[in-house]
């Protein structure tokens, strides 16, 4: 591991980590009825559930924290953070809010009716959820190769904007109150979208009078690939191609939990001021007040200054760097993964490497567990449990893809972790009898990901 930047920062305080025996993870799997979620972190050893929330701050941000303004209205902290906002995204109005999906939640709460449908390259599942909650439908409209997991594409994360259009037309515009893009498109492989592809998305929105919504999270990642994988973008500074982009939308939602390298927050940008009224005045039943939006002053503090240090180029270098020689050492042992790496996981491809498992006895779920009896590592399946529906009839519908996430969080492992985890994926792959199929012993209706139980077969 070498062909990228060391880390441009050094470390100042640790946490220690401990990973308990095997015997210890096969009881405490077990107890969690086969489901990740279920875990108690201290129980993990390395842990690649997600890199939302699980930055490491820096010395800055915690200086910030210091010097949170608590007051109940007006902080100094929320001018700061708006401040901050306002100068990457140029958005009118800046909301605060817990997370992302309170973004998400805020915003399709009072925009969308059931009926209407919300086109995107991929809505993460959150957002699918708090679309779905309101009656309207999601509408994933990707690339072809956004969905083939060997396809060689420098922006698998684009939306078909062909499709788009036919779709926009075939449903009639008045049934599109919103459209959006993800960027990177995590459900897809965390898979960056051009600057040419979100241009050209706000043109065929914009035209059909619908408001284009961008979902933010990993923006500054997405900004990266911009850079260095879009002809002609090469020399601009990455908080230039990220006003560009925001300069196509006509609001975001963001978690900070990525991007802002915040442990919690997030923010709704949005230009309109009806819709704005209606949200600052909905918010305050859940959120709270304006300008803070379920969060402490010192969280807006934190936020303002990581959503700086997350544009830093030399950062970003390091950081999609480490996720790209990640994918490439588990390459080099045969696993099959999304190709090219996306900028804030490696996502395995669970069908192709357990083809013997059917679907319905969810390989890529299977995985995620064997991974924990193995090695003590807690990765996620983003596939049939997931995404997976039943129909009316009770016939399972599955998503195209299969993957398992290692999302690495934000300045947290080094290049050991990572060859540790190699070696665990090795014996995986020496022995595949040790990924054990599964079937479902419970299960609720919306996001029965995070509760579901299994049984092993
Ligand atoms: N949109 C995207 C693309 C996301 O990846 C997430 C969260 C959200 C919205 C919701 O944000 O968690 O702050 O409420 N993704 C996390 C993940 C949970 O693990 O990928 P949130």
């Amino acid at each position: 591991m070498s062909d990228f930047p060391a880390e441009p920062y050094r470390i100042k305080s640790v946490e220690r980590i401990r990973n308990i025996s095997r015997e210890e993870r096969e009881r405490k799997i077990a107890e969690a009825k086969f489901n990740i979620f279920q875990l108690r972190a201290e129980d993990v050893y390395i842990d690649f559930l997600t890199d939302s929330g699980t930055s490491a701050m820096s010395d800055n941000q915690w200086a910030g924290l210091l010097e949170g303004d608590e007051s109940y209205a007006g902080c100094k902290n929320y001018y700061h953070f708006e401040d901050t906002i306002r100068s990457i995204t140029n958005f009118k109005h800046i909301i605060p809010v817990h997370q992302g999906r309170a973004a998400e939640h805020l915003l399709f709460s009072n925009t969308l009716k059931p009926g209407d449908l919300l086109p995107s390259n991929t809505h993460f599942d959150t957002t699918r959820a708090n679309i779905e909650y309101t009656g309207a439908e999601g509408v994933d409209l990707v690339i072809e190769e956004g969905k083939d997991p060997q396809a060689d594409h420098p922006f698998k994360g684009n939306i078909d904007l062909y499709r788009l259009k036919e779709f926009i037309k075939k449903s009639g515009k008045e049934k599109i109150p919103l459209g959006m893009l993800t960027i990177t498109n995590n459900s897809g492989g965390g898979q960056p979208v051009s600057l040419e592809n979100i241009r050209k998305t706000s043109e065929i929105l914009r035209s059909n009078g619908i408001p284009f919504i961008i979902d933010a999270c990993r923006y500054a990642e997405n900004c990266y690939f911009i850079k260095t994988r879009e002809k002609g973008q090469e020399n601009r500074p990455i908080i230039d191609i990220a006003r560009e982009v925001f300069s196509y939308a006509d609001g975001c939602t963001m978690s900070a939990k990525k991007d802002g390298l915040a442990n919690i927050g997030g923010f709704i940008g949005i230009n309109d001021d009806q819709l704005h009224e209606k949200i600052t005045n909905s918010m305050i039943l859940v959120e709270g007040f304006r300008t803070y939006g379920g969060l402490a002053g010192r969280d807006l503090e934190v936020i303002a200054r990581g959503l700086m240090e997350a544009l830093d180029e030399e950062y970003l270098a390091h950081r999609i760097g480490q996720v790209r020689e990640f994918g490439e050492l588990l390459r080099s042992l045969g696993i099959p993964i999304v190709v090219p790496t996306g900028g804030h996981a490696v996502f395995v491809d669970a069908a192709a490497l357990a083809p013997e498992i059917p679907r319905h006895n969810f390989p890529g779920w299977a995985l995620t567990v064997a991974l924990y009896r193995e090695g003590g590592i807690r990765a996620v399946e983003i596939g049939g449990v997931m995404f997976g529906k039943r129909s009316a009839e009770g016939k399972d519908l599955f998503p195209p893809m299969e993957l398992v996430r290692l999302a690495i969080p934000r300045r947290v492992y080094t290049e050991s972790h990572f060859k540790y985890v190699s070696g665990v994926f090795e014996r995986v792959m020496s022995d595949k009898k040790i990924i054990r199929p599964l079937k479902i012993t419970y299960e609720a209706k919306f996001l029965r990901h995070f509760t579901a139980e299994f049984a092993e077969i």
